[in-house]
């Protein structure tokens, strides 16, 4: 890759996995797999190249109105992905945190997911935040009740330390693959001065390269943050 800014925390939309599996004749269910296996490859390499955050919008809390046949297909892949898989998730040597209301979740899973949480909690070479069962309504709503308990107002600095991404920096870029142009509920808050890349490529067949290109594409751009020149 060319020389280039490299954006500190980078989230991603995966979307497609449905569609791609539609177009190959099999199950969207193997799209899903396909989808988790392809999450590992292209995260990998985010850290390689040296971004330090990754954001990825697994399960939103609209996506729970789905059939429940694909919901269990789902639930299953989490089951793989905290608890089977879970060896392949250290070896990566990131920080794991679930973002999102997991209490919706069958119970083995949420303990899969503290546990990893919890065993991953001291790996610095990278944070990957995984949404499950996540939507920025929810989380801003949730936000808000949490200052009415506390009895007090909030700031701007305040209030984004009760998201449930707080602390952490919001995301530079954020890239959807699937074709759709919109957020779906994905980090309206944090997205405020986000750089957007939108891609027609499935998830499933969003490559290594692909990652590059958004990079080199969101490093061409000025971020200017409402004022004249690029900060
Ligand atoms: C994204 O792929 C993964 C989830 C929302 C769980 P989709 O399942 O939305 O795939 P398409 O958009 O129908 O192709
Ligand atoms: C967004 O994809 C959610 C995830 C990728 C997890 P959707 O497929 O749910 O979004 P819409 O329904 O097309 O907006
Ligand atoms: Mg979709």
């Amino acid at each position: 890759m060319k020389k280039i800014k490299l954006p500190v925390h980078i989230a991603l939309i995966m979307d497609g996995n449905g569609r791609w599996a539609k177009r190959r004749f099999r199950p969207r269910a193997y799209g899903h797999k396909t989808g988790v296996q392809n999450m590992f490859k292209v995260c990998g390499h985010a850290f390689e190249l040296g971004v330090r955050i990754v954001t990825v919008y697994a399960l939103s809390t609209e996506n729970l109105k789905r059939p429940k046949e694909e919901l269990d297909e789902l639930f299953e892949l989490f089951r793989t992905f905290f608890g089977k898989k879970r060896d392949k998730l250290r070896e990566a040597g990131v920080k794991i945190n679930v973002v999102g209301d997991i209490t919706a979740l069958p119970p083995d899973i949420q303990e899969d997911i503290l546990q990893v949480t919890e065993e991953t909690s001291q790996y610095a070479k990278g944070l990957l935040n995984i949404c499950i069962n996540y939507g920025a309504r929810q989380e801003i709503v949730r936000a808000v009740n949490a200052a009415v308990s506390y009895g007090r107002f909030v700031d701007e600095k305040s209030f984004s330390s009760l998201l449930y991404t707080g602390g952490i920096p919001d995301p530079d870029l954020i890239i959807r693959t699937g074709g759709e142009l919109r957020l779906s509920n994905f980090l309206l808050y944090q997205a405020a001065y986000s750089e957007l890349y939108f891609t027609g490529k499935m998830w499933p067949e969003f490559s290594k390269r692909d990652l590059e290109r958004a990079i080199e594409n969101y490093s061409a751009r000025d971020r200017r943050f409402g004022n004249v020149q690029e900060e």
